[in-house]
């Protein structure tokens, strides 16, 4: 299937390690042109090189860009269009968190999930918006967390702000419908990918090294009606399936999880 994404162009933010790095790499395979959007250069640079020598006819850059200062992301935006023409597609895929229970948080753990998790989603789709208005379309996807619709354990400030974001999406889905932008969101499970070397250095996963050995991942698979956990790629199949008009063009407002069943919303 033609997914409809050849030369047309996508910001992906975090695009650089695991997650947000596969959705880099998936984009790259349909020909899409990439701007990678993240605080870690060498890890960015690494994926755009990856999906440069795809050769399948789009083009990757690296803007340095923290997704909480509005600064940044006014320039990445402004970067991307001045690049490639226009920017089709926002993939708001920066995310952090450190696990805790919430007796064990502190007022400045939750500003910063906070700002992270969800200022870093207001402020990257506002600096889209008028662009994608003006051109009469656009598609917008979300990576938010299972843990928003779970109550997970240890996330309680992260699961909230990432319940915030499916909420924040099906406004933006509601309000800009009718300039043919698209909003929806995307909620993995578990998701790890295969080698160290996809995560970069800043990877929320550096700070949890040996939280996932062979017996752990087993643990968790066990709770999942698949019996796996997800990688990086089941992910971005997920995302570029809702970018694409072709495949998605009826699609809005939808929070999808792609987490092996984990968590089934009616
Ligand atoms: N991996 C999982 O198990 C899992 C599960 C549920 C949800 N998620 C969500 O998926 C998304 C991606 O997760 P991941 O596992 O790939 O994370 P990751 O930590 O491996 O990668 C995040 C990327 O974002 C970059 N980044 C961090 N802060 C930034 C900032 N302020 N501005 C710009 N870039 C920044 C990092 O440098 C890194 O490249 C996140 O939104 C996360 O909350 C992940």
């Amino acid at each position: 299937m033609d997914l409809g994404l050849l030369k047309k162009t996508a910001i992906v933010t975090g695009g650089a390690s695991n997650i947000g790095r596969a959705i880099s790499l998936v984009f790259a395979r349909e020909g899409t042109n990439i701007v990678i959007g993240d605080i870690d250069i060498p890890q960015a640079e690494k994926t755009a090189q990856e999906a440069n020598g795809l050769k399948a006819g789009g083009k990757a850059i690296v803007v340095k860009c923290d997704v909480t200062n509005r600064d940044d992301v006014t320039a990445m935006v402004k970067k991307g269009i001045d690049e490639f023409g226009r920017v089709d597609v926002l993939v708001n895929n920066v995310g952090w968190d450190n696990m805790m229970l919430f007796t064990e948080t502190t007022p400045e753990f939750w500003d910063k999930v906070i700002s992270i998790n969800y200022k870093g989603v207001l402020n990257c789709t506002r600096a889209v918006l008028d662009h994608m208005i003006e051109n009469k379309g656009g598609a917008i996807v979300s990576i938010s967390s299972d843990a928003s619709r779970m109550g997970e354990f240890k996330e309680a400030v992260y699961g909230g702000v990432k319940a915030a974001v499916n909420s924040f999406m099906k406004t933006i889905a509601r309000e800009v419908g009718r300039f043919g932008i698209r909003a929806n969101t995307v909620c993995p499970g578990v998701t790890i990918p295969k080698e160290d070397a996809q995560i970069g250095d800043k990877s929320m996963w550096k700070q949890a090294a040996g939280l996932f050995t062979p017996d752990q991942v087993e643990k968790i698979a066990k709770v999942y009606p698949l019996r796996k956990v997800g990688r990086p790629e089941d992910i971005a199949h997920a995302v570029v399936f809702l970018a694409s008009n072709v495949a998605a063009g009826h699609i809005t407002g939808q929070v999808l999880s792609v987490s092996g069943g984990y968590s089934m919303v009616g």
